[in-house]
């Protein structure tokens, strides 16, 4: 099908090479005042967005890549994920996380190529503009539910506008260096970061693409209520 929305959705992707070129405040705060009209749970709208451009994004990126190539351990403010992965998840993680070093020609045991790698992160990939979405510590689940229905929006806007986009949950590792230099409240938490800028076509980076399991991997249609568990699930 070819609605403008579905070509959006399987165009985005996550954008790890920049152009420098600067992005207009403006057409930034265009996308954001637009994503307002995401939903959320009885409207209301927990987004909170920091936005850093130019010299103050170089200086903190600076910051933060000093902490991580001395060593200082990244700590979580929140629990992203299982720590002890299993399938489905590891062997798609996997596929994704070796598929990009793969692409890159980085050895799975070359850990200082790694390192250096997701270290990029810190750096915003180079996109001139970095956001950073936060929330109030105290709201439920609810609240995330929402902000990523926000952030989504976000970054379809942006590749609508011919803007790239890449979410950074890497930068919450350093959630205090962040919000000690943006002045974020300590009442708040920092959920991710994201690179938005111009993606740099030439970039080799810019060219994997993870695949994505098929629809009928996650997919039951159920036909008729209590349905039999020995029945395998309807697939469409
Ligand atoms: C919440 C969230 C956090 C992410 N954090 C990072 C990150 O720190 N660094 C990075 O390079 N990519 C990050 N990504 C991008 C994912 O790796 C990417 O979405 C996934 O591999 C699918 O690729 P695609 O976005 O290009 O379709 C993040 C994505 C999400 C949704």
């Amino acid at each position: 099908m070819d609605y403008p929305v579905f070509e959006a959705v399987r165009a985005r992707k996550s954008t790890r090479g920049f152009l420098p070129k600067p992005v207009d405040r403006t057409l930034i705060h265009n996308i954001l005042d637009t994503a307002r009209w995401a939903p959320s749970g009885t409207n209301t709208q927990p987004w909170l967005v920091y936005m850093i451009d130019g010299a103050a994004r170089q200086k903190l990126s600076q910051r933060i890549q000093d902490a991580y190539q001395q060593g200082v351990p990244g700590e979580m403010e929140y629990t992203y994920s299982l720590s002890q992965w299993r399938d489905p998840y590891q062997r798609r993680r996997r596929a994704t996380g070796f598929g990009l070093y793969n692409h890159l020609g980085i050895a799975r045991d070359d850990k200082e190529a790694r390192f250096q790698q997701a270290g990029r992160n810190y750096d915003f990939f180079d996109a001139p503009t970095g956001l950073f979405f936060c929330l109030e510590k105290d709201l439920g689940p609810g609240a995330w539910l929402d902000l990523g229905l926000y952030m989504q929006s976000v970054m379809l806007m942006a590749h609508d506008a011919g803007l790239a986009t890449c979410p950074q949950q890497a930068f919450s590792s350093y959630y205090g260096i962040i919000k000690q230099a943006l002045g974020i409240p300590e009442a708040q938490i920092l959920v991710t970061g994201m690179a938005m800028g111009y993606e740099d076509k030439d970039a080799h980076i810019n060219k994997f693409r993870p695949e994505r399991d098929e629809v009928a991997d996650f997919l039951t249609v159920v036909e008729e209520l209590e349905p039999n568990p020995n029945k395998s699930p309807i697939k469409v």
